[in-house]
């Protein structure tokens, strides 16, 4: 059965290609592969599915949630209210998950198709397997919930230029440092706040194969970019710039509040105005909210580490993250733990 009626569809522009190099001339994306393929797992057998998830009580701490449990008008709530609400907190957290995973799924086979080389192909298989395991388990576990929220405008909007993008590197930029620096990032957090042990073992599992999708970015396309033309590394880091910034731009204080938080409220019995006004008092209160140590930050500690790395952050495109107020952070420390698996 075809469910045309529910599919959307792109159109890319990209070039896909043949390599009849076979060749595995990289040890380290050699290593990466072998790696892959030795650590596939199966949700079928790996995951105990017969876990009972009740879907009216919250799959994560408060927490987790930062900024909206801190607002006063939710901090007034009683403990039922504010249960019902983290619960539809998480599944539209889960909901972004899962059909970002989708885009994943998608973006590591356009690499398959795409990438030049022999062992990056074989390699984009494995992530591309990887994803759509990811997808099959947030799936699954979200039929537990009972409740699916659609997925972000903005987090469509970023995947979406991603998959029609022109070039591989660009594809990998989108996908593997920023749509993936995000996950990876909301992923250990949530693995920090969730009392579900079935979520912890989805997380678990996720994360270490999502610490070598991060690992593959800096391998591989530090050299392809290394070795373009300095006008199509502009071109390349000016396509970094702008899926940085549309997403740091959505998730400011003050951005347009996507449909999908908002229908999380109207779900939760909270009045959006109500809500609004709320977060507006606290905001002019100077009341601000500070995530728990230990949470990663997915600009910070992810996805600008990464950009660097590769190159993608040309002089000039420094300029224009000045300009828009974002700083280049360098520090490559958690990126870093993060690829060895040491924080998966
Ligand atoms: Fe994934
Ligand atoms: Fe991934």
């Amino acid at each position: 059965m075809t469910r045309w009626e529910t599919a959307e569809v792109l159109k890319s522009p990209m070039e896909i290609c043949w390599q009849f190099a076979y060749e595995i001339d990289s040890d380290k994306l050699k290593a990466l592969y072998s790696k892959a393929k030795k650590y596939q797992w199966d949700a079928d057998a790996d995951l105990d599915w017969s876990y009972a998830v009740d879907p009216s009580r919250p799959v994560m701490e408060d927490d987790a949630i930062g900024g909206v449990m801190r607002v006063p008008l939710v901090e007034r709530l009683n403990k039922s209210q504010r249960e019902t609400l983290l619960a539809h907190l998480a599944a539209h957290r889960l909901s972004q998950f899962l059909h970002g995973e989708q885009g994943a799924l998608m973006t590591a086979a356009a690499l398959t198709h795409a990438v030049p080389d022999y062992q990056g192909k074989l390699y984009a298989a494995t992530q591309t397997m990887d994803e759509a395991r990811h997808v099959e388990v947030y799936a699954r576990y979200i039929q537990k919930l009972a409740l699916v929220y659609p997925m972000g405008v903005a987090l469509k909007k970023i995947i979406d230029q991603t998959l029609t993008a022109n070039h591989w590197v660009k594809i990998a930029i989108g996908m593997n440092m920023i749509v993936e620096g995000l996950a990876l990032a909301s992923f250990h957090n949530m693995l920090q706040v969730t009392p579900c042990e079935l979520l912890r073992q989805i997380l678990r599992g996720v994360l270490r194969d999502e610490s070598r999708h991060v690992a593959f970015g800096s391998l591989y396309v530090g050299d392809a970019i290394r070795a373009m033309h300095p006008d199509e590394r502009e071109d390349v880091a000016d396509f970094a710039f702008e899926i940085v910034s549309l997403m740091r731009r959505a998730r400011k204080r003050g951005a347009e509040p996507d449909p999908g938080f908002l229908s999380v409220l109207d779900h939760s019995g909270i009045d959006q105005a109500d809500f609004w006004k709320s977060v507006a008092e606290s905001a002019t209160s100077g009341q601000r909210f500070e995530p728990p140590r230990d949470q990663i930050h997915p600009f910070k500690h992810l996805m600008m580490p990464a950009l660097v790395r590769v190159g993608a952050v040309t002089d000039r495109a420094r300029e224009r993250y000045k300009a828009e107020g974002i700083p280049v952070w360098e520090d490559r420390q958690a990126l870093e733990r993060f690829e060895s698996g040491e924080l998966s």
